[in-house]
């Protein structure tokens, strides 16, 4: 039997890229997959390339940075296939560029998209969820929430996501719902030029992992061979796959009967001398600037 046997899941943002090579991944595993997206084209691609495949797919064209509209498309998966056992949120935008040209028209968009998003989506579909006691929601995360040069705005946003992870497993244990990430790594359109060239692309592209490769990750936390899996981020990256260090305190603490600046300070010259601990995933620090595309070039697309 397929791991995904009997199972409805929705996968936001899966017009392309992750989000479409998880939807495709998930109806191969046997899930009735609804296919969501902002763009109508892409979202519709991926539905027929599912049918095409023998799945079952079913298109919902929806805007999650919209309560209303996150909630039809969590309907649509109940009306559709009577059920939500899985939800995948993946839809997102990107933008790089350093602190010192803040652009709080970025900020905003992509709070809405990547935090709003995902908050929308599992309010809504965490309550037929509780009803039928079982159900699982993958947040998808991104290595940008440890630190990269340039990803400010989008690292925070990432964050956001991965501290949902966290307080949703915790407040949801026991309850046959469980709540945990995705951290991909893929050749996609995102951080691209809406502009550049294919062989741009190819360049960009070189020696990354195609999108499906993340998709394994999805199709096991959205399945019951992860029944006793919960708060965890999955990573895989080529041959590696590995699991998120959670943020948390390093123990043992310091201990004083109180606190001063200068006892902190000399805490650090003590007790924290050598324990600082390093930002970045891997030290991967950097993020060339001509990956700085800009959300709005993206809405700058010439209309198909
Ligand atoms: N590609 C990578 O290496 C990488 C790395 C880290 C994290 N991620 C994350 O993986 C996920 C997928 O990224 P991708 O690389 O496939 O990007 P992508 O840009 O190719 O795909 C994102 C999709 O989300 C859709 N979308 C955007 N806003 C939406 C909205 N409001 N409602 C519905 N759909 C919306 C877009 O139309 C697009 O089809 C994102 O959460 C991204 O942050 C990707």
């Amino acid at each position: 039997m397929k791991a995904l046997e009997g199972k409805a899941v929705v996968v936001t943002g899966s017009g392309r890229g992750i989000g479409a090579a998880c939807a495709k991944g998930c109806a191969r595993q046997g899930a009735a997959v609804v296919v969501n997206d902002i763009d109508a084209h892409e979202a519709r691609e991926t539905a027929a390339a599912i049918e095409a495949a023998g799945g079952t797919a079913t298109v919902c064209i929806a805007d999650v940075t919209k309560w209303e509209e996150a909630g039809r498309l969590i309907d649509t998966c109940i009306s559709a296939f009577g059920r939500i056992d899985g939800l995948v949120n993946n839809a997102a935008l990107y933008h790089a560029s350093p602190i010192t040209a803040f652009d709080p028209i970025a900020a905003r968009a992509l709070v809405e998209a990547n935090v709003l998003g995902p908050l929308h989506c599992a309010g809504h579909a965490v309550k037929p969820m509780l009803a039928q006691k079982s159900g699982s929601i993958v947040n998808v995360v991104s290595g940008a929430h440890m630190g990269i040069r340039n990803l400010g705005i989008y690292g925070a946003t990432k964050g956001a996501v991965a501290s949902m992870i966290y307080t949703w497993a915790i407040e949801l244990a026991g309850s046959g719902v469980r709540v945990n990430g995705l951290s991909p790594f893929g050749a996609t359109r995102m951080g691209i030029p809406w502009n550049a060239t294919p062989d741009e692309v190819a360049r960009m592209h070189a020696g990354i992992q195609k999108p499906e490769a993340n998709s394994p990750v999805v199709e096991f936390l959205l399945s019951d061979l992860a029944k006793d899996v919960n708060g965890q981020i999955l990573r895989i990256d080529k041959e590696e796959l590995s699991l998120y260090a959670h943020p948390a305190l390093l123990l043992p603490a310091a201990v004083r009967p109180e606190w001063t600046a200068e006892q902190i300070a000399e805490a650090f010259e003590s007790e924290f001398k050598d324990r600082q601990v390093p930002c970045g995933i891997r030290g991967m620090t950097d993020l060339p600037v001509e990956l700085n595309t800009g959300y709005w070039k993206r809405k700058a697309k010439p209309a198909r």
